[in-house]
């Protein structure tokens, strides 16, 4: 948690998915603790009651919705009310391992629409106040899965990659006009994830990848840490990349 000495966020509105729970809810506190207006969404309305009820007076907006769909984007858009400052796209879920061979055409699917579409319907949706106001920061959480293809199934690890993608062109496009795009490419993290292997094949090729003494886990802090950062005007020539916060499993 940022001390009450670091204000970096004061006056600044900020969008953050998958707020309920994880890397999501850490960074929500962490920009909530450092001066920011938190819009706080995710698919449950249990874990978005449990955030609102810890900061009753606090500048925080929760939206339940589900981001595979988009008019439940465009009300987490609407609940901001305004420009905003700055886009957690945070809100994933894995994917079971499942192999190529395996995957049907609707897991596939609805992996991308959670992991993928949303990030870019949220990214298109801020982009307007953003360029208006000729600055934003947005920052993607994408993963150890967007840097090798041993870390999930074919699902998660194709959208993963993506989200590279999305950044990347983000970064490129706007660059001129003082909107920065950057992801986080976390490895291992002590959160609520649904990391089982529906897969036999998947379990038995990937599981030795995913165990290694290099790549302690980290907790959801560490992540949210580097998100802010990157949300930061601290970071303000940082633009386009993708940072790894995985305790050194990209060196490997
Ligand atoms: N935990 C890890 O080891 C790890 C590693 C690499 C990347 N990531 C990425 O980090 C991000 C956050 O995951 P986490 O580990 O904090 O998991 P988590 O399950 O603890 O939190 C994710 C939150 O997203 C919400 N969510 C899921 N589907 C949603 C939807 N359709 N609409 C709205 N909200 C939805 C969930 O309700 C949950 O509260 C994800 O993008 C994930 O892919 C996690």
């Amino acid at each position: 948690m940022a001390s009450s000495a670091s204000r970096r966020f004061e006056g600044r509105r900020v969008i953050v998915t998958g707020a309920g729970s994880g890397i999501g809810l850490a960074t929500a506190e962490r920009l909530l603790a450092e001066g920011a207006a938190v819009v706080a969404a995710d698919v449950s309305a249990t874990r978005l009651g449990d955030l609102d009820g810890r900061h009753r007076g606090d500048p925080l907006v929760s939206v339940v919705a589900d981001l595979s769909v988009a008019g439940d984007v465009d009300r987490v858009v609407a609940a901001a009310a305004g420009p905003v400052d700055g886009l957690a796209n945070v809100a994933g879920i894995m994917d079971g391992f499942v192999p190529p061979a395996e995957v049907t055409d609707e897991h596939w699917s609805h992996v991308f629409a959670v992991n993928l579409d949303s990030m870019m319907r949220l990214t298109r949706a801020v982009l307007p106040g953003m360029l208006a106001a000729g600055r934003g920061a947005i920052v993607n959480v994408a993963s150890e899965a967007s840097l090798r293809g041993s870390a999930a199934g074919v699902a998660y690890t194709a959208s993963k990659h993506a989200v590279v993608g999305l950044t990347r062109s983000t970064a490129f496009f706007y660059a001129p006009k003082g909107v920065r795009a950057n992801a986080v490419a976390p490895g291992g993290v002590m959160t609520n994830i649904d990391a089982t292997f529906t897969s036999d094949w998947g379990r038995e090729r990937v599981m030795p990848y995913l165990t290694t003494d290099l790549t302690p886990v980290a907790t959801p802090d560490q992540l949210a840490a580097a998100i802010t950062w990157l949300l930061s005007d601290e970071s303000s020539d940082v633009n386009g990349v993708v940072l790894p916060v995985d305790g050194g499993w990209s060196t490997i």
